[in-house]
């Protein structure tokens, strides 16, 4: 593969094709700096959506009359443009649900629930975020098992060294994030996943935050259960996916049930449909899982690996110049273990207060504990300030974050 360079992304071009961030403001061009929270969408998937609702809009997998035959062949065709991307085989291993929250649940109750017992253990990480800690901690509570963390290094890197100690023979299920929304750390998931299977234990993964920044290959990461949302990777909201390794995704069993789910209905008992359509129950959100395949038309296009390289060069130029602004702390690893989000402090500005200073200047950014509220204890503060990157920022939004920070500490008198 050849080197893909910086220098060769047109950033301002990718811009460009984003109505939300062409708007004048004020200030100026908008800084959007919470793609980790929700991208923006490019024209391509407003159009999309467009197109769905005004020229053949109908419930899916159950009308006979054109316009359901064409949403029918828009949802596999989306289904399998998902698959190609990660790496699956089929299609028929993509279930469309309402998000990655939605989809770890299913994972968590619909796999877990009838597997675990006392003395088993789920592995997870401090840096989890709640979709992907909550659900399991309310499960061991249901089954009776213990919930272990895989400890963190100073730096918010997973601890490598403690792996063996944490995941042993009672491990059934090991969950982690790829990456971190927060310290933006990239996790060893093909590692854990080897790990999590020598012991007998499947590996669920939270893509949520690098899917839609580096390339996925679940079959070479080997993991059972890969789940993410369409809003962080410039698609719609309300629409997630959950990869399931084929044999796998036939041991979840469904935790909501309805119409769609089912095979046949009887007065006293019920059987259901074949994967995925037995963990879709009730009217899939139609629209949104077609234009979510649009999205990643969208990322195809504009090519994943050169989003990655762009990204990670504005992360690595967003670092060197915050660091050099006094007071600066940077939460997680040095670029070079990281995705494109920055977590920080700086010494005596209230994170909330320089969310809003910031706004001032057109620079969106977010405060709070961007639900890891258990990373936050462990960091010992109860919220930062997080700005993160996606294929459409530049090195001007980079200057004008750094420039916005300065602005906010000459008001507050810190300089
Ligand atoms: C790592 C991670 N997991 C899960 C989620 C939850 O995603 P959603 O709100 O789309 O369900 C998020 C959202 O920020 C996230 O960053």
């Amino acid at each position: 593969m050849s080197r893909i360079t910086p220098s060769s992304f047109d950033a301002e071009s990718v811009r460009s094709q984003f109505p939300v961030l062409n708007r004048e403001l004020k200030q100026g061009r908008p800084v959007f700096l919470d793609s980790a929270a929700s991208a923006q969408k490019p024209s391509a998937v407003i159009a999309k959506e467009r197109e769905v609702e005004e020229q053949y809009f109908a419930n899916a997998y159950r009308g006979r009359y054109s316009f359901g035959a064409r949403i029918d062949e828009e949802l596999e065709a989306s289904r399998k443009k998902i698959a190609s991307f990660i790496g699956a085989a089929s299609g028929s291993q993509i279930a469309f649900t309402a998000g990655t929250t939605l989809g770890l649940n299913q994972v968590a109750f619909g796999w877990g629930r009838s597997r675990l017992q006392p003395g088993d253990e789920v592995v997870i990480t401090p840096m989890e975020h709640h979709a992907n800690f909550v659900p399991w901690q309310q499960l061991v509570r249901e089954t009776g098992a213990t919930l272990k963390m895989l400890p963190l290094t100073a730096d918010g890197r997973l601890d490598v060294t403690a792996f063996d100690d944490v995941i042993t023979r009672r491990t059934k299920i090991v969950a982690v994030c790829t990456m971190s929304n927060v310290l933006g750390t990239v996790n060893p998931v093909s590692d854990l996943a080897r790990r999590a299977h020598h012991v007998g234990a499947i590996l669920v993964a939270d893509g949520a935050q690098s899917v839609p920044h580096s390339p996925t290959d679940v079959l070479s990461d080997d993991v059972d259960f890969l789940v993410f949302s369409g809003h962080k990777i410039y698609g719609p909201t309300g629409v997630g996916v959950i990869y399931g390794r084929a044999d796998r995704l036939e041991e979840i069993e469904p935790i909501v049930f309805g119409g769609h789910m089912i095979s046949r209905v009887t007065m006293d008992d019920s059987e259901w449909a074949d994967t995925p359509a037995r963990l879709e129950a009730g009217t899939l959100p139609i629209v949104q899982a077609i234009a979510l395949g649009t999205a990643i038309d969208w990322v195809n296009q504009t090519g994943l690996e050169s989003i990655h390289a762009h990204e990670q060069s504005l992360l690595a130029e967003a670092t060197r110049r915050l660091m050099e602004i006094p007071g600066m702390r940077i939460y997680g690893p040095s670029p070079q273990y990281k995705g494109a989000i920055i977590a920080f402090r700086v010494e005596n500005l209230h994170p909330e207060d320089l969310a809003a200073m910031l706004d001032r200047r057109g620079v969106f950014t977010r405060h709070g504990h961007h639900c890891t509220m258990p990373l936050h204890e462990l960091l010992g503060v109860t919220a930062t300030t997080r700005a993160s990157f996606a294929a459409y920022n530049t090195m001007e939004d980079v200057d004008k974050l750094v420039h916005a920070i300065q602005f906010a500490r000459e008001k507050l008198r810190l300089v």
